[in-house]
């Protein structure tokens, strides 16, 4: 039933992956949702659903006047708009730490004077850098291993600022590796599957053996709204995760499992850096995380949140929907 009661609230980012879902499980609870996208990696046609009653503001994060002009008359914002190109993060440090840590400050900040009264800040699992304990809960030590995962780190530590000196509630929620439909083409799950689709063999760089959490984006979204609902005065960051590991090699199974046995895994040895001769265009990312198993026990504890899809199941929603958005994933996003 919604319950959200006409509340109003803003989404950067909402016409991307993550954030659709987000606006869509907030419009269906009866929230007031206003998107506030520059459609870099968006799409209008995620929003297709919810889109009567979504107002779309097309603006940049780092225009601190448009951003601010939208926010007001909002009572909350949740802030997933970002840059997430790895290699991107890489090459251009410098843009990622512009539209990741600036760009957040300026939501922060136009929230402040606009008169917000909570904010939700999507970080990342990036955070932590390599584990040193799994699964890894959110006091883990915090050491990214990629620039992205700096200016994501960077911008919780101003969202604590904010929080300590401007007395409002800002929540980071660390996402693990999301995936669902409308998810954009780069890692590893979506090659496999854009692979399953055209009939090519699945390729696992190395012996396939490190480990990741995989959470579906609609226990995702189910997470932000609860958060919306309950929000106090004291926000903390929060891991969005499903506290299981699978490893690269297991995942291949499942989507070759699909294939009625016409599908195989083949294993190539690339280094990290290098490119893939039989994934075209694939490059195997540098400083790769080992393991990532993020601990979800805190967010179960203060919102009783607890993922509900399975990873197979998830697999087999996403692998429905690209059948039908094959053309969306054409360029990979890493
Ligand atoms: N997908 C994941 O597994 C994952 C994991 C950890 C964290 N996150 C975080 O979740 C959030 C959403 O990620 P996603 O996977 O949905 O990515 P996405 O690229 O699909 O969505 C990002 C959205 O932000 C918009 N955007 C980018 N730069 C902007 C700017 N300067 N001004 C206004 N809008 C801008 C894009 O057009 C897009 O709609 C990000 O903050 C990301 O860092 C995602």
């Amino acid at each position: 039933m919604p319950d959200l009661n006409n509340l109003r609230i803003l989404v950067t980012g909402g016409a991307g992956f993550i954030g659709s879902h987000v606006v869509e499980d907030l419009v269906r609870q009866g929230a007031r949702v206003t998107v506030y996208d520059d459609f870099s990696s968006g799409y209008r046609e995620n929003l297709k659903e919810v889109q009567a009653d979504v107002r779309i503001v097309e603006g940049d994060i780092l225009d601190f006047e448009a951003l601010s002009n939208a926010i007001a008359g909002h009572q909350i914002v949740s802030h997933q708009a970002a840059q997430l190109e790895i290699i991107k993060c890489i090459d251009h440090p410098v843009h990622d730490l512009t539209i990741n840590t600036a760009g957040t400050v300026n939501v922060l900040q136009a929230c402040i004077e606009q008169g917000v009264e909570a904010v939700i800040n999507a970080s990342s699992a990036c955070v932590y850098g390599q584990a040193q304990s799994v699964p890894e809960a959110e006091s883990h030590p915090l050491k990214p291993n990629w620039p992205y995962g700096a200016s994501k780190l960077s911008a919780e530590l101003y969202a604590d600022y904010y929080q300590r000196e401007h007395g409002i509630p800002v929540y980071s929620l660390r996402y693990s590796i999301v995936f669902g439909s409308r998810e954009w083409y780069g890692r590893v799950l979506t090659v496999f599957l854009k692979r399953l689709l055209e009939k090519k063999h699945l390729v696992v760089f190395g012996d396939g053996g490190q480990q990741r959490d995989f959470v579906h984006v609609s226990d995702v979204a189910r997470l932000n709204t609860l958060l919306v609902r309950r929000f106090n005065n004291c926000g903390e960051p929060l891991n969005v995760s499903s506290g299981t590991g699978t490893s690269v090699r297991e995942l291949a199974e499942k989507v070759a499992g699909l294939s009625q046995g016409t599908i195989d895994i083949v294993h190539e040895s690339i280094q990290p850096g290098e490119s893939s001769a039989l994934v075209e265009g694939r490059v195997r990312l540098p400083s790769e995380l080992q393991t990532m198993i993020l601990s979800p026990n805190r967010a179960t504890q203060l919102l009783g949140w607890k993922p509900q899809v399975g990873l197979l199941d998830g697999i087999v929603e996403e692998l429905d929907w690209l059948a039908d958005h094959i053309s969306r994933w054409t360029r990979f996003k890493v």
